[in-house]
């Protein structure tokens, strides 16, 4: 099966590929002629996952998913949330966005939070929606080298490691990417 991930951040691409990897063939949007950057303006991490499918679809008309994720931090009332990518300034700068969080996190003892991941896909025009959530807390300070984004201060329940010093595998296996596209594979296993 043939479906367009919607996405240009490549560490994304490595993970769902590793996690769908042998069932779906994932067509990227260089592959499909997008090259631009697809609009993130809606005010939900749904909302957004959805406008970014919706705009693959309006273009080539063909089956597609896009997603979308926010890590939400319970002291900060679930901040970065939608704004993770860009919570400390305009673009994707990971680093800033960790020293950010850990400045807006000093001192603070309840450092529990979660990501969420949702994904939107279409298939012959119909929207489908999953969502997987992964529990976790929020270290003083940075450990491990893997991963992207806030992988470094991320660590599971259950967990004594950062998503930073898991392996790909690990991480994938109870990661809130992992568990919304194994919704996905599940429900394209029955469906198609
Ligand atoms: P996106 O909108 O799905 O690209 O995610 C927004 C931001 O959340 C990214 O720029 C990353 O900073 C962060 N993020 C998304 N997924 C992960 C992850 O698996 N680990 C750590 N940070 C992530």
């Amino acid at each position: 099966m043939n479906l367009i991930f919607a996405t240009n951040n490549r560490h994304k691409l490595t993970e769902v590929n590793q996690i769908l990897g042998g069932t779906i063939h994932l067509t990227t949007l260089a592959e499909c002629g997008i090259t631009e950057d697809i609009p993130e303006t809606s005010p939900t991490i749904e909302g957004n996952a959805l406008q970014k499918a919706r705009y693959v679809w309006e273009r080539t008309g063909r089956n597609c998913f896009a997603d979308d994720t926010g890590l939400e931090v319970d002291a900060l009332d679930g901040a970065p949330g939608v704004h993770s990518a860009r919570y400390a300034t305009d673009g994707h700068d990971f680093e800033a966005n960790v020293t950010l969080l850990l400045r807006n996190l000093e001192g603070v003892e309840c450092r529990s939070a979660q990501f969420r991941t949702v994904v939107a896909l279409i298939v012959d025009g119909r929207e489908y929606i999953f969502e997987g959530v992964v529990r976790g807390r929020i270290t003083c300070e940075r450990h491990g080298e893997g991963g992207f984004g806030y992988d470094p201060v991320f660590v599971p329940d259950g967990e004594e490691l950062t998503f930073a010093e898991m392996t790909p595998e690990a991480k994938n296996a109870i990661s809130h990417r992992g568990r919304a596209m194994a919704c996905l594979a599940e429900w394209l296993a029955e469906n198609k």
